[in-house]
């Protein structure tokens, strides 16, 4: 497996840190492994200039994956490297399903008076939307200043990430798929949007489908979040929802995702949905269960799946026997779970 790490900024590189080392464990030769690490990101900025040059694109290119941490610093101005190194990356790459599960682990407590299950999938699209670059600005510094950000909705884009969250909900117990939009003020991205899951349901007569605004399923969200299955969504609606998807379920400190090219042209990157978390950086104190289930997500995608299953399970057992009043240090639940992943039992909950 040739894996490209991208560590980062802020707590990136102490949680990617923690994830090599549950990832050595369910490797079983060392020769089985070849890892590039890539200086990417905010002192490379600083001392170079450089954010993601290109020749740097073509040797990720190579690779069957990328781990990334996180990118972000409160040194550079918001965006640069987001924007300049993130979605360059997400779009460089084709990474238009941007799969962002949502699970209540038994013994996790969370912040919710009432806890029921909780088992979903966001499939959020990845490459347009808001996040497009489609806007400008116009008469600039003058008292009329305007600025536009047009979202961007093709056919192909919204048809292929709905492809791909009609294929999971067909898979799933339930087999329901949920499009979250803002039909009734977004006319014309709503009405493609409608219309492509329309069509897909025709295609899949037993998944269920339904429909919220946005606004209204942060309500779900936080009231009931147990009737969603599959959410299909768009770049900038996937994103508010898997924060608080992640809230519901235990913390960001747990929140995975992958950032999918389906068709396998490009390879995908894995990440966890949270920042670097400047507030709480260098202090060992950050969760690295996030990016070590991202981890599994990218050995399930290379078709590790035994691996996969044995680090999901490993995380499991954590959580269910884990004090969470005193979670313990980054390097402590690192620890955990590469002691867990190595022994040969499988921690079944
Ligand atoms: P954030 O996710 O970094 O932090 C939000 C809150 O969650 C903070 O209080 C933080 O301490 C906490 N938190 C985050 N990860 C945690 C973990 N593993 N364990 C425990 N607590 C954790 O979001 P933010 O503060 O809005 O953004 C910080 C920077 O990260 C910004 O520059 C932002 O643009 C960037 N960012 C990058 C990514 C990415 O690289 N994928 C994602 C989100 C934000
Ligand atoms: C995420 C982040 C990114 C996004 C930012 C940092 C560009 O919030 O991965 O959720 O908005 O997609
Ligand atoms: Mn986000």
């Amino acid at each position: 497996m040739r894996l490209a790490v991208i560590p980062g900024d802020g707590i990136g590189p102490e949680v990617v840190t923690e994830a090599l080392k549950v990832l050595a464990e369910v490797t079983p030769a060392a020769s089985d492994l070849d890892i590039t690490n890539y200086d990417l990101g905010a002192a490379r900025w600083h001392s170079t200039g450089e954010l993601l040059p290109e020749s740097v694109i073509g040797e990720l290119r190579q690779h069957d994956a990328i781990l990334l941490g996180a990118v972000g610093d409160p040194s550079v101005p918001s965006g640069i490297l987001e924007r300049g190194l993130l979605l360059r990356l997400r779009f460089e790459l084709d990474h238009h399903v941007n799969l962002r599960p949502a699970r209540l682990y038994p013994g996790v407590q969370g912040p919710l008076a009432t806890q029921s299950e909780i088992d979903m999938v966001v499939v959020r699209e990845g490459t347009e939307g808001p996040y497009a670059g489609n806007g400008g600005i116009l008469r600039k510094d003058t008292e009329h200043e305007i600025a536009t950000e047009v979202s961007l909705n093709t056919a192909f884009g919204i048809k292929r990430v709905v492809a791909d969250a009609f294929a999971r909900a067909q898979q799933r117990p339930r087999k329901h798929v949920t499009l979250v939009h803002k039909t009734n003020v977004l006319e014309h991205a709503g009405s493609l949007w409608s219309r492509v899951v329309e069509e897909a349901s025709m295609r899949h007569p037993d998944v269920t489908v339904d429909y919220l605004h946005v606004d209204a399923a942060t309500i779900h969200l936080v009231t009931d979040p147990s009737r969603f299955d599959v959410v299909v969504t768009d770049n900038l609606f996937g994103d508010i929802i898997t924060d608080i998807a992640a809230a519901v379920t235990g913390g960001i400190g747990l929140a995975a995702s992958g950032n999918l090219d389906v068709t396998r042209a490009n390879p995908s990157m894995f990440e966890p949905v949270h920042g670097s978390a400047p507030d709480i950086a260098g202090q060992g104190a950050a969760d690295p269960t996030a990016t070590v289930l991202s981890l599994s997500l990218l050995l399930d995608h290379l078709g590790h799946t035994e691996a996969a299953r044995r680090i999901e399970a490993s995380v499991a057992f954590d959580l269910a026997t884990r004090d969470h009043s005193s979670p313990g240090a980054t390097q402590a639940i690192g620890d955990r779970l590469a002691a867990l992943v190595s022994s040969n039992t499988r921690h079944e909950v």
